[in-house]
């Protein structure tokens, strides 16, 4: 199974719409996905509209519960998601203190093999021990940068730390950019030069990703013909097919 972590240093990036909805159109397009929600904020779970019960990816890693006791299945056919809540919070202190911390999310993930095709992994903002479980648990990561310069400036950290786990960074999403101002033309240029094998479909600022958020809905869902939606089914698209790629 190939599993995709949505990875930015900064918060507030676009990462959770990212994950969210690339988990959506991939669902879409046939795939069995699982979006695993590695972020106590747990953002991924409300956006899909899954209001986390007990167990939780918390109790999994902690070895508390059974995955199957967590997963949840969502209104969009293909789609699953292991949720996540604040308790997660507290695993940034307690799970390093156990044995084989590192390869918790790892063996929960080898362990769906056979039941899912990829698995969507939403990462909480800057780079601790939960971005660190996520990355030992990835076959890729896909960045998010939004048109600012300080993203910009920290996509070779993000490589670095990828690097450092043996995961290749497949691929930069430049997110919400619609910002007409000459800093967002800049930084989207030096992108291009800088990274021109990496860029993937772009995702402007749409209100549609809002709403389906608020929806508890893949934008692919909520508003099919959307141009957010179109998008989304592009960048799926071009995820699938570099996977299958790679795989060959
Ligand atoms: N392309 C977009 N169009 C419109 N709104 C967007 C877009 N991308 C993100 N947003 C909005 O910006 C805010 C931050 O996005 P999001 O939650 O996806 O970022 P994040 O990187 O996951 O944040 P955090 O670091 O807190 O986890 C949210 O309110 C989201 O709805
Ligand atoms: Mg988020």
């Amino acid at each position: 199974m190939n599993r995709i972590v949505i990875a930015a240093h900064k918060g507030g990036s676009g990462k959770t719409t990212v994950a969210v909805n690339l988990a959506g159109a991939l669902a879409q397009l046939g795939m069995r996905v699982l979006l695993v929600d590695t972020d106590p904020q747990g953002a991924a779970s409300a956006a899909l509209g899954v209001d986390p019960q007990k167990p939780t990816l918390y109790e999994v890693i902690s070895g508390t519960a059974k995955r199957h006791e967590a997963i949840v299945g969502t209104t969009t056919p293909g789609l699953a998601i292991l949720p996540s809540d604040l308790d997660l919070a507290g695993a940034e202190v307690e799970l390093p203190r156990q044995e084989r911390w590192q390869q918790r999310l790892n063996e929960v993930l080898t362990s769906l093999d056979e039941f899912c095709d990829i698995a969507v992994i939403d990462t909480p903002p800057g780079l601790g021990v939960l971005s660190y479980i996520a990355l030992q648990a990835a076959t890729e990561v896909i960045v998010v940068c939004p048109p600012e310069y300080m993203a910009f400036r920290s996509l070779p950290h993000l490589r670095e730390m990828a690097a450092r786990a043996n995961v290749p960074v497949t691929g930069i999403v430049p997110t919400m950019t619609t910002s007409v101002s000459r800093h967002a033309r800049e930084v989207l240029s030096q992108l291009q030069d800088e990274y021109p094998g990496l860029l993937l479909p772009s995702i402007p600022r749409r209100v549609a990703l809002q709403d389906a958020a608020l929806s508890g809905l893949p934008v692919t869902t909520f508003e099919p013909n959307s141009d957010a939606a179109r998008r989304f089914m592009a960048l799926a698209k071009e995820v699938r097919d570099r996977a299958k790629n790679i795989a060959a």
